[in-house]
């Protein structure tokens, strides 16, 4: 005997209340929805490991003629691990190896999850093939699988980590700075320190982990033409004519995707190739960029 005379008046009612045809109808939509969101699961998987290449073009005041079509690979966010796998990661690297860059910059957040996958992570980067150098900074999630581990792993394959750090390029005889900050949470960054001294004329170009630092240059009155940023992976999943849902930013939409600007200072936000939570994306493919460097 049914204890709860509610349910079982309802289950009465369901079968009573909704015709043969009725009750068919809903076991079929509900399997539709049931395949449609595997299929859905399926299609974001699909596209998460679809990696498409961006060529962008990057204004700088005073670039000296000598810098003038320089290049850039930028690889972010990759997040190996348990979704993104070594192979997935070299098959970036060989792209962007086909693209022949003069520098590769890497904006932190190397592995998810787990910190064996550091070292595999750093295997892979050190098939990457600039024809200057590749240089680094670190993420949050650097942070959270041991900021140590990380750095000591990408010098073992000589990439340059640039940690509140700066590299003064030359080219017969002219200058550009590459300056690396430490990550937004985790680290303390002085702006003003890292940037003294460098003549103003002299074309600033920042990797920083989290887009929202270009507002640390703003408020100290600071100032760098160009900063290249992950993080966000442009929100990872996106609707149509709305944009990303949810972004982890303090800033909202203004910094989630490719190029926007703040005063006088140009940054991109890449949407990286790795993914985190889910391993799907929608209307947000993986993505390298590749600068090129001209005079405004
Ligand atoms: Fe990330």
């Amino acid at each position: 005997m049914n204890k709860f005379p509610l349910l079982r008046g309802l289950s009465q009612k369901w079968q009573t209340s909704f015709s043969p045809q009725r009750r068919k109808f809903i076991k079929l939509s509900a399997a539709a929805i049931t395949t449609t969101g595997a299929a859905g699961f399926g299609y974001g998987y699909a596209v998460s490991h679809s990696v498409a290449l961006s060529h962008v073009d990057v204004t700088i005041r005073h670039l000296p003629p000598e810098f003038n079509g320089l290049t850039i690979g930028h690889l972010s966010d990759i997040h190996h691990g348990i979704y993104t796998s070594a192979d997935y990661l070299r098959r970036c690297v060989t792209l962007l190896n086909a693209q022949q860059p003069d520098l590769v910059a890497l904006t932190g957040d190397f592995t998810y999850g787990n910190r064996a996958y550091i070292e595999p992570c750093a295997d892979v980067l050190s098939e990457l093939r600039p024809r200057i150098g590749t240089y680094a900074v670190l993420g949050n999630h650097d942070y959270y699988q041991g900021a140590g581990h990380v750095a000591r792993a990408l010098r073992r394959v000589n990439i340059n980590l640039l940690l509140d750090e700066r590299e003064r390029l030359e080219l017969r005889g002219a200058k550009l700075s590459l300056l690396g900050v430490d990550d937004l949470y985790y680290g303390s960054t002085d702006v003003l320190k890292l940037l003294h001294d460098i003549p103003a004329d002299e074309p600033k170009i920042t990797l920083a982990h989290n887009p929202d630092f270009i507002e640390e240059f703003a408020v100290k009155n600071a100032h760098v033409d160009f900063m290249m940023s992950g993080h966000t992976h442009g929100g990872q999943i996106r609707i149509p004519l709305l944009g990303a849902p949810h972004i982890d930013s303090d800033y909202g939409q203004r910094y989630a995707i490719g190029m926007n600007q703040c005063r006088e200072m140009r940054i991109y936000t890449t949407r990286g190739v790795g993914t985190i939570g889910l391993p799907v994306r929608f209307d947000c493919p993986p993505e390298i960029v590749l600068y090129r460097l001209q005079p405004a």
